[in-house]
C-alpha cells in the first residue's frame, strides 16, 4: 500500500507473531501503515485485535517478527519508551481517573510530552513553571476540542459513557502522538455518540495524527476508514480499499457476517 518507493511507512509490522502457549494470537502479520493514511482493523471476536495494539505498543512483546516506526525498531522497547516515541493507544475498556475532573484527567494526558520533551525543565523551576502553563493551556483547548468543556470540573467517573469514550481519546492526543491506535472507540454508544466521535477522529486526522482503528461497528467503519485489514486466528486475510474488502466473499461470509453488512453498509 505504498504510494511510491520514496514513501517509507510509518509502521510497518513485519512477520509478527504472538503466541499464548500453543495458541497463535498473531502469526506471521504483515501490515505497512503509511502516514495520514485512514486504517481500519476488522475481524470476528478473538481475531488478535487487541493483541495486535498490545503488540505494537510494548503491552506484549512479540513472539515473532520486528516492528519498525519511523525506520527504527521498536519490538522488544517497553510500553513507555514506545509511547515516548510517538505511538499512543486506548483501551477496550475505559481507562479514564474516575475520581479526578476531566480536566485533570486531560492534563495527565498532557504531562507524558513531559517525558520526549522537558525532564531538563523538570529540573529548572521558572521554566518548568512555564511548561506546567502550557500543559494547563493545551488541556483546556482539547477540552474544547472534544467538547467537553461543560465537563471540566466534573468527575470522570460520573460522565455519561460517551463522553468518558471521548475523554479517553482525548487523554491520548494530549500526549501529541503521530500514531493513534483506537480500540473499540464506539464500544456502547448511541447513534448520536458515534458521530460525534467519528468527527472527532477528523478532528484527530486533520491535525496530523494517523489513527487507526479496531471497530465493531462497521457503518462506522465505513464512514472513518478508506482501508481496512481484516485479521482471523491472528492472520491478515484481507487487506484493500474499504470497498474491495466489505465485497470479499470470504470477509462476508466468514468474517464480517452478511446480515452485519447488511445492517450496516
Ligand atoms: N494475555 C493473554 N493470555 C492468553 N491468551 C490471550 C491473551 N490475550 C489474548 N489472548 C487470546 O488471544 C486471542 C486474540 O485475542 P484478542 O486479541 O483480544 O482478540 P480481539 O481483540 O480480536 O477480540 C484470543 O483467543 C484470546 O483469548
Ligand atoms: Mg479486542
Amino acid at each position: 500500500m505504498r504510494k511510491s518507493d520514496n514513501d517509507r511507512p510509518l509502521l510497518q509490522i513485519r512477520n509478527t507473531g504472538k503466541f499464548f502457549g500453543k495458541l497463535a494470537a498473531l502469526d506471521g502479520v504483515n501490515i505497512e501503515i503509511n502516514e495520514g493514511e485512514a486504517v481500519g482493523i476488522v475481524g470476528p471476536n478473538g481475531s488478535g485485535k487487541t493483541t495486535l495494539i498490545n503488540t505494537i505498543t510494548g503491552f506484549y512483546k512479540p513472539s515473532a517478527g520486528e516492528i519498525i516506526f519511523r525506520d527504527k525498531k521498536i519490538s522488544g522497547l517497553r510500553a513507555d519508551q514506545i509511547c515516548s516515541r510517538g505511538i499512543m493507544r486506548t483501551f477496550q475498556s475505559n481507562m479514564i481517573y474516575g475520581d479526578t475532573t476531566t480536566l485533570e484527567n486531560i492534563f495527565r494526558g498532557a504531562f507524558l510530552t513531559l517525558k520526549t520533551s522537558g525532564w531538563g525543565q523538570f529540573f529548572n523551576v521558572s521554566s518548568y513553571r512555564q511548561y506546567n502553563k502550557t500543559l494547563w493551556s493545551r488541556s483546556h483547548e482539547l477540552l474544547e476540542q472534544f467538547g467537553l468543556a461543560e465537563f471540566k470540573d466534573t468527575c470522570a467517573g460520573d460522565l455519561p459513557h460517551g463522553s468518558q469514550r471521548v475523554l479517553g481519546v482525548a487523554m491520548a492526543v494530549a500526549s501529541a502522538p503521530k500514531l493513534l491506535l483506537l480500540d473499540e472507540p464506539m464500544t456502547g454508544m448511541n447513534d448520536q455518540e458515534v458521530s460525534s466521535m467519528l468527527s472527532h477522529i477528523d478532528g484527530i486526522r486533520e491535525q496530523g495524527i494517523t489513527v487507526v482503528m479496531v471497530e465493531h461497528n462497521m457503518k462506522a467503519m465505513l464512514k472513518a476508514s478508506k482501508r481496512l485489514v481484516v485479521l482471523d486466528f491472528g492472520q491478515v486475510i484481507a487487506d484493500d480499499k474499504a470497498e474491495v474488502v466489505v465485497n470479499m466473499n470470504e470477509v462476508i461470509e466468514c468474517y464480517l457476517g452478511r446480515e452485519d453488512l447488511q445492517d450496516n453498509a
